[in-house]
Order: structure tokens, then C-alpha cells, then sequence
């Protein structure tokens, strides 16, 4: 059974075509990046595929079944992390996750679990708001993970983290991948996290798949790496992206 299903879907905002046509097919256990220059419709995208905003045509089936029949069932199986998370400030840490862990009849006890997979012990009593960035995204993981979700949604869930907690992030997901029940789609602007972590790569530019397979099929002797092979594709150059994303 496919775990995700887009099939010519577009999505438009006012004047702007945010979507253009998108087709994939994700299988179980995938760990799928989707990358692309800013604007180029990938968060756009995501957020469809989540059930959080609706194509304008096309279809999207999350394990054979469509949002708006069975948006209750597919709630329990996914996890995500939006680009950017706000939270309740007036909440801690660990309140914050029982009351998530709540919404999805959870014990108590997976609040603390997921805790530790991501390194919150020191700051469970800190209230939300007095978070730095990284800790915030590392909140927004804990989020994602308290259902053990089958598919798993991040939307540059290491963008801004420092390069000792992107390490620690990509060790969670790695033992995710081993485990194998687990489907990830993640954005990202860094080409290493796609590699390290991600076999599926789908580029996207303008609204549109520009390429996509398995790494090692798309890459040639004028790409020799991911960062040639975005380049290549679209024409600029992902160092100006990474200034752009730390501004
Ligand atoms: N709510 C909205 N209203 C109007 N335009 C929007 C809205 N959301 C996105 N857009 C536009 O749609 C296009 C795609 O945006 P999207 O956020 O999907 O890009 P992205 O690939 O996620 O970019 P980034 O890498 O910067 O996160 C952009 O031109 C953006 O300005
Ligand atoms: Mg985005």
C-alpha cells in the first residue's frame, strides 16, 4: 500500500501558482527529501499532503484514503512539524506535551519519553516561550513524535539548529529509519541532511518536480554531489539559499 499519493495537484494564492502540478508516490519506510530554492512551492506542497490546506485540483491519498472523508483516522497516524511552530507561551515543556499527548489519548508517560529522545530533560519546567530556536525546533520534533506517527511531515526541522543538535537530530531520525515503520518527508536547504539521511530526492522549482529518484541514479559527471546537482538544476546556488535561511 502506498503510504502517500499526490496526483497532478495545484494550489494557487491569489496571482501566485505556490503549486503547479505535482505528481509522487511514497512507499512505507521511505525517507523522502524535498528540496527546492525559497518559494518554490514546498511548504505549499507539504501542507496539502498534511491535510492542512486543500489542492485547487488533484487528488492526495494518504494511505489509499483522502483528507476530507477520513481526516480523523489519518490524524493518528501522522506527525508533523510546521517551518515555524508557536506554541502556548504560558505553558512548559513538559506541559505542552501532555496536553498534545492529551489530544491523542496518550499516557502521561510518552510526555517524558519523547523528552528524552530529544534532549529536553534540562528544560521540561521551562516555559515556552523563554526557549532559544534550536530548543524550540527540538519541542516541535517531541510534537511530531508523540503519536508514533507512521508518516512523519518536518518542514526544515534543522534550519537555525546549531551543528551539535543537527547531528543529534539526524541520529533520532536515523534510528527511526532502522526501525522501519516510520515514512519521513523533510525540506531542507542542506544538501548533507538530504544525503546523509534521505534515499528518495524530489527537487522542486517554480511549482514543479524538476527531478527526482535515488541519489546515486541522478548524479553524473557534470553533478558530482547533491550541491552540483542543484545548481545545475536550477541555476543558483545554494550558498546564497544558506544566507538567505540564516538572515
Ligand atoms: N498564504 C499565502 N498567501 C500568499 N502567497 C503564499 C502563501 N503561502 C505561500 N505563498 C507563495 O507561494 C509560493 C510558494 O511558497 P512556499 O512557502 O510553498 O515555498 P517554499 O518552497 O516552502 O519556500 P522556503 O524554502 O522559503 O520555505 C511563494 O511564492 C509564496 O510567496
Ligand atoms: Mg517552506
Amino acid at each position: 500500500m502506498l503510504q502517500i499519493e499526490v496526483k497532478d495537484v495545484k494550489k494557487s494564492f491569489k496571482d501566485v501558482q505556490a503549486v503547479r502540478g505535482i505528481s509522487l508516490a511514497i512507499e512505507r519506510g521511505e525517507f523522502v527529501a524535498l528540496l527546492g530554492p525559497n518559494g518554490a512551492g514546498k511548504t505549499t506542497l507539504v501542507e496539502m499532503m498534511e491535510g492542512l490546506r486543500t489542492p485547487d485540483s488533484g487528488e492526495i491519498r494518504i494511505q489509499e484514503k483522502t483528507w476530507q472523508k477520513n481526516e480523523k483516522e489519518l490524524r493518528k497516524i501522522i506527525g508533523l512539524s510546521l517551518q515555524e511552530t508557536r506554541f502556548s507561551e504560558k505553558l512548559t515543556v513538559l506541559e505542552t506535551l501532555r496536553l498534545f499527548a492529551s489530544f491523542f489519548d496518550l499516557a502521561d508517560d510518552r510526555a517524558k519519553e519523547v523528552i528524552a529522545l530529544t534532549g529536553l530533560e534540562n528544560k521540561q519546567k521551562s516555559l515556552t516561550g523563554t526557549l532559544s530556536g534550536g530548543q524550540r525546533q527540538r519541542l516541535a520534533l517531541a510534537v511530531a513524535l508523540l503519536n508514533h506517527p507512521e508518516i512523519l511531515f518536518l518542514d526544515e526541522p534543522t534550519t537555525g539548529l546549531d551543528p551539535h543538535s543537527r547531528l543529534d537530530l539526524w541520529n533520532i531520525l536515523k534510528k527511526l529509519k532502522d526501525e522501519g515503520r516510520t515514512t519521513l518527508i523533510l525540506t531542507t536547504h542542506y544538501m548533507e541532511e538530504a544525503e546523509s539521511l534521505c534515499d528518495h530526492i524530489i527537487i522542486v522549482d517554480e511549482g514543479k518536480i524538476i527531478q527526482e529518484g535515488e541519489l546515486s541514479d541522478m548524479l553524473d559527471e557534470n553533478s558530482h554531489n547533491l550541491d552540483e546537482l542543484f545548481i545545475n538544476l536550477t541555476g543558483k546556488k545554494l550558498n546564497d539559499i544558506d544566507e538567505i535561511v540564516q538572515k
